[in-house]
């Protein structure tokens, strides 16, 4: 069986500040001394060059990407951007961006792809809404998204899937382990069938109200290779402790 690192990664969405950057100290200790999972941080994109510079031991983020390298798109980041201000992850197609963007499914598709061809570890966000689960479609609604979502060719970077129900998020609702085992199962055999073994060694993180005290029940979930951490990402006393229930992980 492939063994995969677990990985957890922190999305500050619109939060966060030159000051807050202090956070990120007593999180990259715990992350040096947590040798066995990867750390992350995406703050907002005016953070990624002076968080890269401050903790170099972490793995900086963009929350987002554009599919083209440059060009007239007003507001838009690129993935050379990223890479030149310290970038090694970016995030794409995160629900918050698939509703308030209207971002589809091709669009994701073509910013993971610019990613992955620029060897950043590249995110690939999906989940359900609360309805579609309560009409029993969420499994089928996550394969169309990861079918539409994950492109075929995975290039140098490295693809991660987030599962992320879109009710779970921001709400204090955690999926159940069993919901999250159902998922995370058919996310592996969808990458599986596509990808064969390299599938197999693709990681699937779980997001959506991740706190220090659900962390531990949530890894011990198969499939479950780490979190995608909003809101207790913002503070290391809150975060330092979902670090090291991964590492104590089996
Ligand atoms: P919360 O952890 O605040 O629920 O956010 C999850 C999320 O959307 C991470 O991308």
């Amino acid at each position: 069986m492939a063994v995969r690192r677990k990985l957890i990664v922190g999305n500050w969405k619109m939060n966060g500040s030159l000051a807050a950057l202090a956070e990120l100290d007593p999180m990259a200790a715990a992350a040096a001394n947590c040798c066995d999972v990867d750390v992350g941080i995406c703050p907002p994109f005016t953070l990624v060059a002076p968080a890269a510079a401050r903790a170099p031991s972490l793995a900086i983020g963009g929350q987002d990407c554009h599919a083209a390298e440059s060009g007239a798109h007003t507001g838009c980041v690129s993935v050379p951007m990223l890479k030149e201000a310290g970038a090694k992850i970016a995030i794409t197609g995160h629900s918050e961006r698939r509703a308030d963007q209207h971002e589809s499914n091709e669009d994701v598709r073509a910013k993971a792809l610019s990613a992955l061809s620029a060897g950043l570890l590249t995110i690939v966000c999906v989940g359900e809404s609360a309805a579609q689960r309560d009409a029993d479609e969420a499994v089928a609604v996550v394969t169309a998204q990861l079918a539409g979502s994950v492109p075929d060719e995975t290039q140098t970077g490295e693809l991660v899937v987030a599962y992320e129900p879109i009710w779970a998020i921001g709400t204090g609702k955690v999926a159940t382990p069993a919901d999250v085992a159902e998922m995370h199962t058919a996310i592996r055999a969808h990458l599986r069938s596509r990808f064969g073994a390299e599938g197999e060694g693709m990681r699937i993180l779980y997001g959506g109200s991740v706190k220090a005290d659900n962390a531990a029940e949530l890894f011990a979930v198969p499939d479950v290779d780490g979190a995608l951490v909003g809101g207790a990402s913002l503070t290391a006393a809150q975060f330092v402790p979902i670090i090291e229930a991964a590492a104590s992980a089996k």
